[in-house]
């Protein structure tokens, strides 16, 4: 049985314990629904401030809504549309502070204010995306992003 710890220090070291705790619940296992299932409910639990925590999978045309923790989410996402949509057309992290201020930001919970989305990539080709989403604004800084970056990369790796 899994059991998480309180996360303590600076937030560097906060999230190197959370990429741990993220590795041992990866560890030998491949199947990417119960993965991101996992990393959704760690994540949505040990990241204080968040409203939305999950997974987009591109499903070779669109972004389509995988696991999750949060309100019930928009199903699919063009990749023209969006902070997700972004995310997955440029390979970029996007990083919005003010989602109000992103053209094309889609709303699936009005309470969000800003938005961290990290593009995921296997093997060179598109997967997905990690979105989090806060109702605070600028709720995200250079460490969090570090800090999910290397979860989703954790999470592509144990694809593999
Ligand atoms: N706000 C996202 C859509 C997904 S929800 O936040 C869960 C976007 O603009 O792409």
């Amino acid at each position: 049985m899994f059991s998480s710890t309180a996360l303590t220090g600076s937030k560097p070291e906060q999230y190197a314990q959370l990429l741990a705790q993220a590795r041992s619940l990866l560890h030998g296992e491949r199947d990417r629904i119960a993965n991101a299932a996992n990393l959704s409910a760690l994540v949505y639990h040990a990241v204080p401030q968040l409203n939305w925590a999950g997974f987009y999978f591109f499903d070779g045309t669109e972004l389509v809504v995988g696991p999750f923790q949060g309100l019930p989410a928009c199903v699919r996402i063009p990749l023209h549309a969006g902070v997700c949509g972004a995310a997955a057309r440029t390979g970029q992290t996007q990083r919005v502070d003010d989602v109000q201020a992103f053209p094309g930001h889609i709303a699936c919970d009005a309470a969000s204010r800003s938005e961290l989305v990290v593009p995921l990539r296997h093997a060179g080709a598109l997967i997905g995306v990690l979105d989090l989403d806060s109702p605070v604004p600028g709720r995200f800084d250079d460490d969090d992003q570090a800090g999910i970056e290397a979860l989703a990369q954790a999470f592509v790796e144990a694809l593999a």
